[in-house]
């Protein structure tokens, strides 16, 4: 198995947790959650891993490309509108390409879009707002359903999916919290993550869960808290950091079939991506 190489290690496990379809690259995790992305290339070859990023023109998604990309990982970029995506990211980079993938319209068409190539997928859809009171049933849970089945169909044994703190504010006494209730009176949104979730962890595939609390476009302020399902019940963290956490899942195999619910917090130490997952018990 190909050697990973973390910034204080050198481990000999492959960070997807699966066998690998090529295992000739891996980049390099940061050491810091707020380290300088490095791009780092095994010797003797130059073929990047592939994830599959569902809601890649989100404002989260989109970050989540970036920073994949920087990584040097290859993205395939599943979107409901291949021009309009393509404009949403300029430059011609050769490995980003861009495949039609509406996470509605069933496992079958997103195993084609995933296609043989896919080493893993990362979920960043959300619904958009509109007057179809079903429609986060129809994304946030079919759809997600949907993209597990499809990776079921393809053999892609690696998920990280972005969720939402409060998914289970009922089971964490915080019915009353105005988060869950604004959140479930628009289409049960919360209660269509949690079913999503609960359908990935019974799928045997292996995923990190990242339930961030409000999500900002402005830079990171403060560092990355990191703490157990149902846990948190407020905050707020920019979506790069979310976009980061989601990325450094797929380098640090401390994130492996882990829950973690994230924010950031000015007066938080900052902390290595390795100690932040592996803070995190498995359940
Ligand atoms: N907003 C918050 O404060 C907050 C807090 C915690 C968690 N979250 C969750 O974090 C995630 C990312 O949020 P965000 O605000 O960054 O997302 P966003 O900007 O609203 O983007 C949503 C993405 O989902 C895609 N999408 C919608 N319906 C789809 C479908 N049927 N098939 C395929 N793709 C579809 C959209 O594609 P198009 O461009 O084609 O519409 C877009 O790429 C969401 O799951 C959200 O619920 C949000």
């Amino acid at each position: 198995m190909a050697t990973v190489t973390t910034g204080r290690l050198f481990r000999t496990t492959s960070p997807f947790q699966f066998a690998p379809k090529s295992n000739t690259f891996y980049p390099k995790a940061s050491t810091m959650e707020g380290s300088k992305v490095k791009e780092e290339r095994q010797t003797g070859s130059s073929e990047k891993k592939k994830i599959f990023v569902a809601g890649a023109t989100g404002s989260t998604g989109k970050r989540i490309v970036e920073q994949l990309l920087a990584k040097g990982f290859a993205v395939k970029a599943g979107v409901r509108d291949v021009e309009k995506a393509k404009s949403a990211f300029p430059g011609n980079n050769s490995y980003l390409e861009f495949v039609k993938a509406d996470v509605t319209e069933g496992s079958s068409k997103l195993a084609e879009a995933i296609s043989d190539d896919s080493d893993a997928v990362i979920c960043a859809t959300g619904f958009r707002r509109s007057w179809d009171l079903t429609a986060p049933w129809k994304v946030d849970n079919f759809g997600t359903v949907n993209l597990v089945e499809a990776c079921r169909k393809r053999g892609v044994n690696r998920f990280v999916l972005i969720s939402s703190i409060l998914v289970n504010g009922a089971a964490m006494g915080q019915l009353l919290n105005p988060a869950y209730i604004f959140l479930n009176v628009l289409g049960l949104t919360l209660i269509a993550k949690l079913q999503a979730e609960q359908h990935i962890r019974k799928s045997g595939i292996n995923y990190t869960i990242i339930r961030p609390g409000g999500l900002k476009n402005d830079p990171p302020q403060g560092n990355i808290v990191m703490e157990q399902e149902d846990t948190l019940s407020g905050g707020s963290i920019s979506r790069a950091q979310v976009a980061q956490v989601a990325v450094e899942a797929l380098l640090c195999p401390e994130s492996s079939y882990k829950v973690v619910e994230i924010v950031a917090r000015t007066e938080a130490p900052r902390r290595s991506f390795e100690e932040l997952f592996s803070s995190i018990k498995q359940r």
